[in-house]
């Protein structure tokens, strides 16, 4: 076996929408792989159609060397699942969420018994173990999941949206277990998330992915450095201006173009420090009054508005604008 994880061509219909587009990854043993993405774009639909949850509409997929569609049984048997939305037992306590999950793997009471000792260790909640999980914090709970994921030694682990809606410092806490767990019990991880800093701290490898497809694949450093240097923003007076901005820069072959907007361009430079001059020149000459600059490393931010034309962020913004105007509208 080559790959943990081979996709080839998946794809996921929903009526109108086509939620996974054709799809392919190769997820090596051992790796800590990352889809990134704005609300909606396939992610969980995609972990779905892995852990055999929903079938595909088209394409392939093999999980350990198993067909998700044919040997979905083995594929069980090789896989942890970390859902978007909890599905612990809040009346029972993290011992027994664990003991009815080893159950249903058919793990017999010693195993059962040294495991749980092991994941709870594993992610630091040995003493709480014996607590009712509604007692829990939102980051323990998270914790838990991950622990009872891990109960039955899965080759790999889907983690889906792992630390949503924790605060950062939580946040920071669950991405050293993810990683301790990937080190030390090699376990392959496929996780989604929307959060950039997430995607780029922890993961080998991204697939940034909008509309169901692939936009981009690399290690986040490669995706980075394929925008080809710094990032310098300017701010601009006169909106007008922007259009004949990016003229003078592409004729002048100073810089890259990422994306602009009414009253901004976004640009990429080598030397950042050393090219601010010579950019201010070619704006000054051209008679455009800049009005503000700055500059910074590339983000991935950078790398889904170069790909995309739109900022992850933006996205989220407007399904907030959407759920507003759909409860707005309703009120009427
Ligand atoms: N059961 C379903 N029936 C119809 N449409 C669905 C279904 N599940 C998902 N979709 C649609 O498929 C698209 C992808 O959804 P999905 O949940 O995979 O996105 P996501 O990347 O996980 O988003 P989020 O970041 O919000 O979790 C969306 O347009 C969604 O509305
Ligand atoms: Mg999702």
């Amino acid at each position: 076996m080559l790959y943990a994880i081979e996709t080839s061509g998946i794809t996921k219909r929903f009526d109108e929408t086509t939620a996974v587009n054709k799809i392919s990854i190769s997820v090596k043993p051992g790796e800590l792989f990352g889809l990134l993405g704005p609300n909606g774009a396939g992610k969980t639909t995609l972990i779905s159609m892995l852990s055999t949850m929903i079938e595909p509409s088209g394409g392939s997929a093999l999980v350990w060397g198993y067909n998700v569609m044919k040997d979905a049984d083995a594929v069980r048997q090789n896989i942890g699942v970390v859902f978007q939305d909890t599905t612990l037992d809040d009346r029972l306590t993290g011992r027994e969420n664990l003991d009815l999950h080893g159950r249903l793997y058919g793990l017999d009471g010693i195993t059962r018994k040294k495991r749980i000792k092991e994941v709870l260790s594993l992610v630091e909640l040995t003493e709480r173990a014996d607590a009712i999980v509604k007692t829990y914090s939102g980051g323990m709970m998270r914790r838990l999941e991950i622990a009872r994921g891990l109960m039955h030694h899965p080759h790999v682990l889907f983690l889906d949206e792992p630390t949503l809606g924790l605060d950062p410092q939580t946040r920071m806490h669950i991405w050293d277990y993810i990683k301790k767990l990937n080190k030390e019990e090699g376990v392959t991880i496929l996780l989604t998330t929307h959060y950039m800093e997430e995607a780029d701290k922890l993961c080998d490898r991204i697939a940034i992915i909008d509309n169901g497809q692939i936009v981009a694949l690399d290690t986040p450093q490669d995706l980075k450095n394929s925008l080809g240097g710094d990032v310098i923003t300017l701010g601009l007076g006169n909106p007008g201006d922007v259009d004949k901005l990016c003229n003078s820069y592409r004729k002048d072959g100073c810089a890259n173009i990422i994306t602009q907007n009414q009253n901004e361009v976004f640009i990429t430079v080598n030397n950042g420090e050393r090219q601010i001059p010579h950019i201010l020149l070619l704006a000054s000459q051209a008679g455009i009054p800049i009005i503000s600059v700055s500059l910074r490393k590339p983000t991935l931010d950078d790398v889904f508005i170069h790909y995309t034309g739109r900022a992850i962020r933006d996205k989220e913004v407007s399904v907030m604008e959407e759920v507003g105007y759909k409860m707005r509208s309703r009120r009427k």
